[in-house]
């Protein structure tokens, strides 16, 4: 507890130039290799486009965040761009983009466009087009690709627009143009490349988790009685902006007394009291990674008893599940490891009954009040891509988040009630373990009433 010290200003420095760039091209590379693999080593074309900016209201448009897949496979963020990655069947490989023309009298109202020059200098393809000439451009590439890899997993205009393209090329058949043969899921081969992180990624990743962890500690020192759930989450967004983060990785959970145990609980207007807990969940985007941690601590700065009694139940099981992770084990292992101690908890307190603790695991007597998996992929989403049936390996990036919620109930007794604890931190898998991304955040009791009490 004496060696706590917060770590306001030492942020490691991102570097998204020449690096990333680099990374990307890797990214570009890797992935026409294994179209190749794939197909049979026939030509063929990845498609993926960044989206469409969404209307809020009339002429109001929500923040706009580029598909995570176009990201990782270009590094550019901009609306209504498209990427198509085409290589041949001795292996050469061509790339374009396809994105918004220049246009001064929109640049005053809208910022400043990229433009074809640019996007070709800053992002390393091929051949840079304005997006006015995607559909005059575009057939001679899917003319020249039997195989055609597509997000499966996309639901706007994308999938509708490949196949206005394929019928195009079909049009064509008598005069000797044959249209793709087969269509691949393109989000088998990004997820799979996407669940290992490069030295960016990581390095991004390291401090989105720190700029995270300075925005739990400012709202632990803000939270006390009589300040809303809404006033921490002002503080979070406050920590994350000033630190550089662009966004949030998801909406704020600010969850005071029985929000607590509501898990996706949004920030609201309740006020907070003593004697309660506060839930936070909260984590930033920073150069569209995702950072995701919780705590959970008293109001006051002091645990009750009873509540610590949960406390420690919660913090040991990550514990547990966090010496579990490393490579080589199935991600269930680090669940099974949380669930196994959760239980044993719940049966020491009383609130569950069974004649053994592989009884109650087995009948899984805990799900009613530990009825989410311990952790999940984080990368570019927060809920990232990837297989859960493959082994941990280096370079993966996952949330450890056990956690116990005590809902009122008639059979259970009532100083339990309202008690809803979470702990979840961040975690890179590394050849020996893991390193925790997230740890500059106290999840210590005693830490954690020196940052909100001195
Ligand atoms: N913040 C959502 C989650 O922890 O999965
Ligand atoms: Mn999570
Ligand atoms: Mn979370």
């Amino acid at each position: 507890m004496n060696n706590f010290k917060p770590t306001i200003n030492q942020l490691p420095e991102v570097n998204p130039g020449p690096r990333h760039l680099n990374s990307v091209l890797e990214r570009r590379k890797l992935l026409a290799r294994r179209m190749l693999q794939i197909s049979g080593e026939r030509p063929s074309v990845a498609i993926l486009f960044s989206g469409n900016e969404q209307i809020r209201n009339k002429d109001v448009l929500f923040p706009f965040r580029a598909s995570s897949d176009f990201l990782y496979l270009s590094g550019f963020s901009e609306p209504e761009a498209w990427l198509f990655v085409y290589v041949n069947a001795s292996g050469t490989l061509t790339d374009t983009i396809f994105s918004r023309k220049k246009i001064k009298s929109k640049e005053i109202w809208e910022g400043i466009i990229a433009g074809q020059l640019l996007v070709k200098e800053k992002y390393g393809v091929k051949n840079s087009f304005p997006v006015d000439e995607l559909n005059s451009e575009v057939l001679e590439i899917i003319e020249a690709s039997e195989c055609i890899f597509a997000p499966f997993n996309d639901f706007s205009v994308v999938n509708k627009t490949i196949n206005s393209w394929i019928l195009e090329v079909e049009k064509k058949k008598r005069s000797g143009v044959d249209a793709p043969k087969a269509l691949f899921n393109l989000n088998l081969l990004t997820e799979d490349s996407r669940q290992i992180k490069d030295s960016y990624e990581i390095q991004t990743m390291r401090q989105a988790a720190k700029i995270s962890s300075l925005a739990h500690m400012r709202a632990m020192k803000f939270c006390k009685a009589g300040v809303s759930e809404s006033h921490l989450e002002a503080e979070l967004l406050h920590e994350f902006k000033i630190q550089g983060a662009q966004d949030v990785a998801y909406p704020s959970i600010v969850a005071s007394g029985p929000h607590t145990c509501i898990l996706h609980h949004r920030a609201g207007k309740r006020i907070l009291n003593d004697g309660e807990l506060l839930l936070i969940d909260a984590g930033c985007e920073l150069n569209g990674y995702a950072s995701d941690i919780t705590r959970t601590f008293p109001i006051s700065g002091r645990f009750s008893a009873v509540q610590r009694d949960i406390y420690e139940i919660v913090r040991a099981a990550q514990a547990e599940a966090i010496e579990k992770a490393k490579p080589g084990v199935n991600i269930s292992d680090p669940h099974d490891a949380a669930v196994r101690c959760i239980t044993r908890g719940l049966l020491d307190l009383g609130l569950i009954k069974s004649a053994s603790l592989e009884d109650a695991i087995q009948k899984k007597d805990y799900f009613r009040f530990y009825m989410h998996r311990t952790g999940h992929w984080l990368g570019l989403d927060v809920h990232d891509v990837g297989s859960y049936k493959k082994p941990l390996s280096a370079g993966m990036v996952m949330t450890v988040e056990p956690g116990i919620y005590i809902s009122p109930a008639e059979d259970l007794p009532e100083h339990f009630w309202n008690i809803g604890i979470r702990i979840e931190d961040d975690i890179l898998i590394t050849e020996s373990g893991c390193e925790i991304l997230s740890e500059d955040v106290p999840a210590n009791p005693d830490e954690i009433q020196y940052l909100m009490c001195g």
